[in-house]
């Protein structure tokens, strides 16, 4: 399962980092590549020569190997993993890594890595339940980093109570359903829109909206973090993504983004419409700068933009079509109509009644609605956490492609 994997096992300097030899051996006997990298705290706790004889690799400690002076690239080993796990991850390690204090090669490391990255806590009770951890802890999964939350049981302060590591076979298990789950639409080819469009209406002027586009890239990492191939057409927005498999094709205008989005959908299994897409344009765009006249008011004429989703409804075949419904009031019917009149397979509703939905926000609350009228509701959440929730529902239609 894990053959020819490359892993970055990150050891900070707490007590359970005595286990991180076994996690590590367990690691080497599934066919994972191991590269250590420790803490200088970590080594009051395990040698190297422990690590370096079980991984058959180097232990990476300092950012420069003392001998001969060769710089240690932290930047090389974020490029080389397939993952990164912090066992065990002490509170200060925790600390650093979700304030991007990069006081040591483990951190700097973590700050590099492109790949995935897990976490297993190992802390007293009262360090694992102190706010300070616990917000350090959000902050991490708000990033994106898997934790794999502590055990309960006897701890080496002699206290009872949360904040063991869990056993490094439960570690190996996390890994695991990791990559399989990062596997289960490999192969798969996703569109997905994201952001306003533009609509000039002279060189400086445009009508646009308040999209953000933050629910399109959270959905563009979702779907790549579960291995597919992923275009992302995005419209003006200021944001970046993470993962570097996404192929992402910047647009203006709505004509623009159909165009693009039309083309990217040849050949894709699935195309997520999540751009607020301007309905109307300026029937014509002034070349110069309109300049104020004297009259009290002006009127633009507006022309009818091409509707993307609709466009490939009309041509579906057995191609997933998951829209949106971002609306005001009679939401669910509005929502059904969207979805039977473009010819999709699902719609995501989300009411701008709701104060945690809707545009510029970074949580959402949505209902997921399918072509067989089922529902499902969810309570708000990050827009990470719905992308995952979206992904989850479209699921079963992309596997029935098979
Ligand atoms: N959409 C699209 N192209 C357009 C307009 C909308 O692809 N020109 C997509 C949106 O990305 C969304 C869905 O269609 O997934 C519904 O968008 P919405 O603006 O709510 O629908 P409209 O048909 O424009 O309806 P309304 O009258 O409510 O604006």
């Amino acid at each position: 399962m894990l053959k020819g994997k490359h892993i970055v096992l990150g050891i900070s300097g707490g007590i359970a980092a005595y286990k991180s030899a076994h996690l590590l051996r367990l690691l080497v006997k599934q066919g994972a590549e191991v590269q250590v990298v420790i803490t200088p705290n970590g080594k009051e706790f395990i040698t190297p020569a422990t690590l370096a004889a079980l991984s058959g690799k180097p232990v990476v400690s300092e950012f420069f190997a003392a001998n001969t002076g060769e710089w240690h690239s932290h930047v090389d080993l974020g490029l080389w993993a397939d993952l990164m796990v912090v066992a065990p991850a002490t509170a200060s390690t925790i600390g650093k890594m979700a304030n991007g204090i990069a006081d040591n090669m483990l951190i700097t490391t973590y700050l590099s890595a492109k790949e995935q990255v897990m976490v297993a806590p190992a802390m007293d009770l009262d360090m694992w339940s102190h706010p300070s951890t616990q917000r350090n802890i959000s902050t991490l999964r708000r990033d994106g980093v898997i934790i794999i939350e502590p055990a309960s049981g006897e701890l080496a302060s002699g206290l009872c109570g949360k904040g063991r590591m869990e056993e490094p076979e439960a570690i190996v298990d996390a890994i695991k359903s990791y990559f399989r789950k990062s596997e289960t639409l490999a192969g798969k080819k996703v569109v997905i829109t994201a952001g306003p469009t533009y609509e000039n209406i002279d060189p400086v002027r445009f009508i646009g909206n308040y999209s953000s586009g933050k629910m399109g890239f959270a959905l563009a990492e979702e779907f790549a973090g579960r291995g597919a191939d992923v275009t992302l057409v995005a419209g003006p927005v200021s944001l970046e993504t993470e993962n570097t498999h996404i192929k992402r094709l910047n647009v203006v205008s709505a004509q623009e983004m159909h165009d693009v989005c039309l083309s990217a959908a040849e050949g894709a299994d699935c195309v997520v419409l999540a751009a607020a897409v301007a309905d109307y344009t300026p029937e014509t765009v002034s070349e110069t700068k309109i300049k104020r006249e004297q009259e009290d008011s002006m009127a633009l004429r507006l022309k009818r933009n091409p509707d993307i989703a609709a466009s490939l409804g009309r041509e579906k075949g057995d191609r997933v079509l998951v829209g949106f419904a971002l609306e005001t009031d009679h939401e669910t019917e509005n929502a059904l109509h969207k979805l039977r009149k473009k010819n999709l397979d699902w719609i995501v509703l989300n009411s701008l009644r709701d104060p945690e939905a809707g545009f510029m926000k970074d949580t959402n609350k949505v209902t997921i609605i399918g072509k067989d009228g089922s529902t499902s509701s969810f309570p708000a959440k990050s827009k990470r956490e719905v992308a995952a929730d979206i992904v989850e529902a479209v699921l079963p239609s992309l596997k029935s492609q098979e």
